[in-house]
């Protein structure tokens, strides 16, 4: 059974190309839901603000949690580090100087004492792994981070990562974000706009996920930019395939007999069909996220779900 409280709120936009006002108003009807888990990272949205730096999601987010005093105690909030564009003009990546430094600056634009989940965003190969998790199970150690989680990374590289902080005896990292809808690209296909080698959802993903059940997976731009149901967004083409046919006409069958939208059955499914995620909404107005929202209590069928998993 799945319900709100597995849908993740993007926050990606919040403070950028989202307002304040309309950001306020996205977290408010969230957690009045029953929404309890938000999104964020310390590079949101650098690409989207006038001095190229990250931040303006987290801030968006402690003023919020400001307004809104005893909410963030029924909140799951994470943030990730690594990928902010550091003065030289590479990436910060993920050193313990930077891990440390960074979780510092999270906490303080959020406003809060402790980060429930803490990402690292995307690999950093410079680094010595070791020092990496060194530097993140500190942070579990000394009470500022709850839980730890790795985005974008090879498969050998977060079992390699859990190893050493089986032998360091440090917190490992338990929760998985990459990206993965219910269509997927042509294998080895060049997907536009895809930043991270290793930021999809593989067959070893779900193996890997499903092989070690104190795993979590969380899914990261589950609408392929809402790419289901609107007529102005077709999907990229590199989604073009047979079995992208037969996927999205299980989809519609499912979507037209609940009377609901396609990206609604899309989220149901992914919520529900092995090895579950829970999908991160992004989203910039009331009514994608009330969708969504629905999306979450929507329950299908045993068939319903086995044709989604193996449409002919
Ligand atoms: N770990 C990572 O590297 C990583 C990378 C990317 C994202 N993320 C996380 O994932 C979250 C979501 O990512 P994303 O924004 O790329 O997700 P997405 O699901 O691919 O796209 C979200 C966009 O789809 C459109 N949309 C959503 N619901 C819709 C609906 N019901 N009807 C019509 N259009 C709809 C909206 O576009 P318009 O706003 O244009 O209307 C919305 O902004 C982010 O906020 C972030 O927290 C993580």
């Amino acid at each position: 059974m799945h319900g709100i409280s597995d849908l993740v709120l993007g926050t990606m936009y919040f403070g950028t190309r989202l307002d304040e006002r309309a950001s306020f108003a996205l977290l408010d009807r969230f957690v009045g839901a029953g929404g309890t888990t938000i999104d964020t990272a310390n590079c949101y949205a650098f690409w989207e603000s006038e001095d190229g730096h990250g931040g303006q999601s987290e801030a968006v987010i402690g003023r919020w949690l400001a307004a809104n005093p005893g909410v963030r105690e029924e909140l799951v909030i994470a943030t990730k580090v690594g990928v902010e564009p550091a003065d030289d003009g590479g990436l910060e990546g993920l050193s313990a100087e930077v891990i440390e430094r960074e979780c510092g600056r999270s906490l303080d634009r959020l406003g809060i004492d402790r980060i429930d989940v803490y990402w690292a965003h995307g690999e950093d190969r410079a680094t010595d792994l070791e020092e990496t998790v060194t530097a993140f199970g500190a942070l579990v150690k000394n009470g500022r981070v709850t839980r730890l989680g790795v985005s974008n990374h090879a498969t050998w590289r977060v079992e390699r990562g859990r190893r050493l902080a089986a032998r360091l005896s440090v917190e490992p990292w338990t929760v998985l974000q990459l990206t993965t809808s219910y269509v997927e690209p042509r294998p080895g296909a060049d997907v536009p706009g895809k930043d991270h080698r290793f930021g999809f959802v593989s067959e070893e993903t779900r193996d890997y996920v499903e092989s070690h059940p104190e795993l979590e997976l969380w899914a990261y731009s589950p609408l392929i930019q809402g790419a289901y149901d609107r007529a102005d967004r077709p999907l990229p083409q590199v989604y073009e395939h047979p079995g992208t046919t037969a996927r999205l006409e299980a989809l519609a069958q499912v979507a037209e007999r609940h009377g609901v939208a396609p990206s609604q059955v899309v989220l149901a499914w992914m919520m529900t069909s092995a090895p579950q995620s829970r999908p991160i909404v992004g989203v910039s107005s009331l009514d994608q996220l009330d969708s969504a929202l629905d999306a979450a209590r929507l329950e299908l069928s045993p068939e319903e779900l086995s044709g989604l998993d193996a449409p002919r």
